[in-house]
């Protein structure tokens, strides 16, 4: 699958995050969400990990429909 092994210098999905990094990896402890987390999926977000609605601007100029990942607690 040609998808699979895109190279750092075309295709990248990541613009901007972190690109010192090898690999971006975050962790959030569960216990430290209150009851709603919002995370990005767009790797547009200027408040990584979490949306910060920077994913309408780039679905609107790429004509693409990407969005957050919403995480809630169980009351
Ligand atoms: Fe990236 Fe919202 S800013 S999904």
């Amino acid at each position: 699958w040609e998808g699979c092994c895109r190279s750092k210098k075309s295709g990248a999905i990541n613009p901007q995050i972190l690109k010192s990094s090898d690999k971006v990896v975050d962790s959030i402890d569960i216990e430290d969400i209150s009851e709603k987390a919002v995370f990005c999926r767009c790797w547009r977000s200027k408040n990584w990990p979490y949306c910060d609605g920077s994913h309408n601007a780039h679905n609107k100029s790429e004509g693409d429909n990407v969005g957050p990942l919403i995480v809630t607690k169980k009351k």
